[in-house]
């Protein structure tokens, strides 16, 4: 079968290549992928910033849907000819192996295209949410707003309670994450109007120095990323005298997670169905441009999630590449 993997060379992160069909195993089924997503993540670990570049051949791939064609062999998980979102490895691939306790069912109602939006962005601003904990009434400040995990953010967070403010490098992008909840949208975290309990960060460099002086007095500050590359500084004396003293500055991966990602997943498969998430699709292409795609993810030309098409999807299964 076809599947994308690494070149290992630094000019061009993927190519297509022939490898071995997947198998099904206890706990793990085999999912025919229609779509999947690229995140930047993804382009990181390709293009060595996590510390080393990826050997050829290396199979990248996390947020898939599709149908399964091979049911785990112990009977656990969804049936064969199930359509499922999932949270893979090796995804980007005509079928995947994937465990049954990173896989939830889909509904008629929620798409390929939109399911595959969901598994790391989604987990991620889902467990961001639960770990902000309360959020009804508290202030949010969150940098990277319009970013795939930025718009479920958004989202969510209003949802529960919260007065949103959010950085977004420009006005057309600011509108959505209004229109999702935030009662403010901001180019920078320096314009942003008054304290916040809680701000979440993702950009690095000036952005969580500029984010983190916005802090109310003990307030907490979430720190979940740095997509531009810039190392955090930061100055004790600084932290005090510009109102932020004792705050709570907290790593977080979304990797440790109390539940599953089927669990997860289900929930968030629920809250699309149910018109409370709206996944936020700024691409969608075929995944033969899938290299491209991830070029135009790394200069921030992809607005929300970038989603790659495999076969007729019956979902928006596009010729070429389509921005939203
Ligand atoms: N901790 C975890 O478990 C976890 C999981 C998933 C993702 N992440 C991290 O969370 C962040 C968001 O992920 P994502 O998939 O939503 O990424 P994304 O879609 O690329 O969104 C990142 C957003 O950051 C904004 N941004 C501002 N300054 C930037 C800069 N200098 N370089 C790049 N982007 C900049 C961009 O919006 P504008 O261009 O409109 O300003 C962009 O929309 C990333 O740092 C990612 O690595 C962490």
């Amino acid at each position: 079968m076809k599947a994308l993997v690494a070149t290992g060379e630094p000019g061009q992160l993927i190519t297509f290549a022939e490898v071995a069909e997947p198998n099904a195993a206890d706990g793990v089924a085999v999912v025919e992928v229609e779509a999947f997503s690229v995140n930047r993540g993804d382009y990181f670990q390709l293009s060595g910033v996590y510390g080393t570049t990826p050997p050829a051949g290396f199979r990248p791939g996390q947020d898939i849907a599709g149908r399964v064609v091979r049911g785990a062999t112990d009977g656990s998980g969804p049936a064969v000819g199930s359509r499922v979102v999932g949270h893979a490895t090796a995804g980007w691939a005509e079928r995947v192996a994937v465990p049954v306790h990173a896989l939830a069912e889909l509904p008629d109602r929620v798409g390929p295209v939109e399911a595959a939006a969901l598994p790391l962005a989604g987990l991620t601003a889902l467990r961001l949410i639960r770990t902000a904990g309360a959020l009804a009434g508290r202030r949010v400040l969150l940098t990277g707003a319009s970013g795939g995990v930025g718009h479920y953010l958004v989202e969510l967070a209003a949802a529960a309670g919260a007065e949103v403010t959010a950085v977004s490098s420009t006005a057309e992008r600011g509108a959505r994450l209004r229109e999702l909840g935030a009662v403010a949208v901001v180019r920078d975290p320096a314009d942003a109007v008054g304290r916040f309990d809680l701000v979440l960060e993702s950009v690095g460099g000036d952005s969580f120095t500029g984010s983190l002086a916005r802090l109310a007095p003990r307030g907490t500050l979430l720190w979940f990323g740095q997509a531009g590359r810039a190392p955090v500084t930061m100055d004790f004396f600084e932290v005090l005298t510009r109102g932020a003293a004792g705050a709570t500055i907290r790593h977080f991966s979304h990797a440790h997670s109390d539940l599953p990602d089927s669990q997860d997943l289900a929930t968030l498969v629920r809250l699309v169905a149910t018109g409370r998430l709206h996944p936020e699709i700024g691409r969608t292409a075929d995944w033969a441009d899938t290299a491209a795609t991830l070029t135009d993810l790394s200069a921030r030309r992809i607005r929300g999630n970038a989603l790659l098409t495999i076969g007729a999807t019956g979902a928006s299964a596009p010729a070429g590449s389509m921005d939203a």
